[in-house]
């Protein structure tokens, strides 16, 4: 009697990759990271952890968010959503870039470290670093009781649960998730946003999860475009504001397993250089779920379509004026713009899951590189 199992073939749960469970485990993690911290009348966020008095928070004169890799990608989305609903002026930063650049942090910095792990190298220097410069540090992490939890004043936990593929998903999202409940506790705290605005963004929140799901359903449709896309050495992201924030991690995530060069580009930047590098058949994926920007962003799809681009839009359910223009779409649910990337980013990860797949590359553990960074 032969029974064809190991502990790994276990632990994946069926996928075949861990990566691809990971994947499938967002919409859980988004309602764990929520849990308890929504209000059960869904009028607020109550983040009992945090011990900054509501005092500390009206003296905060900036922010700095400081991270590596895919949670600096989130520390981006971060900048987005703070400086929208608290008006509090953002810098994100790269850990070893913010560590050696004699950064400006006074006592009314807030510093706000984020890490799955918890034991990137440069991340735990970074917050010693604002530490002995006398800043309050908040730490978003995955891991409790890991070297950043531990050092730092305030811990926003995210309930990803263990993350086993080196290419991050689900912290990312969890990470956003996070960025979206402290936004919401500076706002109420500062007043910066009527409780009906509040109320909204709450409302959208939960819907998340359910979100997620309808797009995870639609995976197949995305696994046909990253086969044809696994035949090109070079592609090209492009949006603005929290879009461009999602294409610099669609970039990366496809850097990581596919092997496949690319860049993502602020759109309105193009034509400041990389519109040189566009040719007939480029493969260029525009994010354009921010409504204020449609308008532009669709111009800067023109300018790459008129090269001879082959333009896959993300775009929000209903936005016709963009799949006008583009030569195919990925619709994701609507939301409201400030909330888009938690959605943007899901088709995005499983484009290079099965570009990745479709190169016959080993997706959980990409060449080159490590899950956790803990030397310089
Ligand atoms: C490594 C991993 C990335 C991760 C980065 C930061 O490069 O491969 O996936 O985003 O480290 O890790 P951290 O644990 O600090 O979030």
């Amino acid at each position: 009697f032969h029974v064809d199992w190991d502990i790994v073939t276990a632990e994946k749960a069926g996928f075949d990759h861990f990566m691809l469970k990971e994947i499938y485990e967002q919409p859980k993690a988004y309602r764990d990271t929520m849990g308890s911290r929504i209000a059960s009348d869904g009028n607020s966020v109550t983040l009992n952890e945090l011990t900054i008095t509501p005092e500390a928070i009206r003296k905060i004169s900036r922010v700095h968010i400081v991270a590596c890799g895919t949670a600096y990608h989130a520390g981006m989305v971060g900048k987005y959503v703070i400086e929208k609903m608290a008006r509090i002026p953002v810098e994100t930063d790269v850990a070893s870039e913010y560590r050696y650049r004699s950064p400006i942090i006074t006592k009314d910095t807030l510093v706000i470290v984020v890490s799955q792990s918890g034991e990137t190298a440069d991340t735990l220097a970074a917050l010693r670093e604002a530490k002995r410069c006398g800043a309050h540090v908040l730490a978003i992490t995955n891991v409790v009781g890991s070297s950043v939890a531990r050092e730092a004043n305030d811990i926003i936990t995210t309930w990803a649960g263990p993350e086993i593929a080196v290419a991050s998903t689900k912290a990312y999202t969890s990470q956003l998730i996070a960025f979206y409940l402290l936004g919401l506790h500076l706002a109420q705290t500062l007043g910066t946003q009527t409780a009906g605005q509040i109320t909204e963004v709450i409302t959208a929140l939960k819907e998340l999860p359910t979100q997620v799901e309808e797009i995870l359903g639609q995976a197949e449709a995305l696994k046909v475009v990253a086969e044809e896309m696994a035949k090109h050495d070079n592609l090209f992201f492009i949006g603005r504001g929290l879009d461009y924030a999602v294409a610099l991690e669609g970039s990366l995530k496809l850097k990581e397993i596919s092997y496949i060069h690319s860049e993502a580009y602020p759109a309105g930047e193009l034509k400041h250089g990389t519109l040189a590098l566009i040719e007939d058949g480029i493969p260029v994926i525009a994010l354009a779920t921010q409504h204020d920007l449609l308008e532009k962003t669709v111009s800067n799809i023109k300018e790459v379509k008129a090269r001879g681009a082959n333009v896959l839009g993300i775009a929000v359910e209903g936005e016709l004026e963009l799949q006008k223009s583009v030569d195919s779409t990925f619709v994701i649910p609507k939301t409201l713009d400030v909330l888009s990337s938690a959605l943007a980013v899901i088709p995005l990860q499983l484009l290079s899951y099965y570009a990745s797949l479709a190169r016959g590359n080993d997706v959980d553990k990409p060449r080159n590189l490590a899950k956790s960074v803990t030397v310089e």
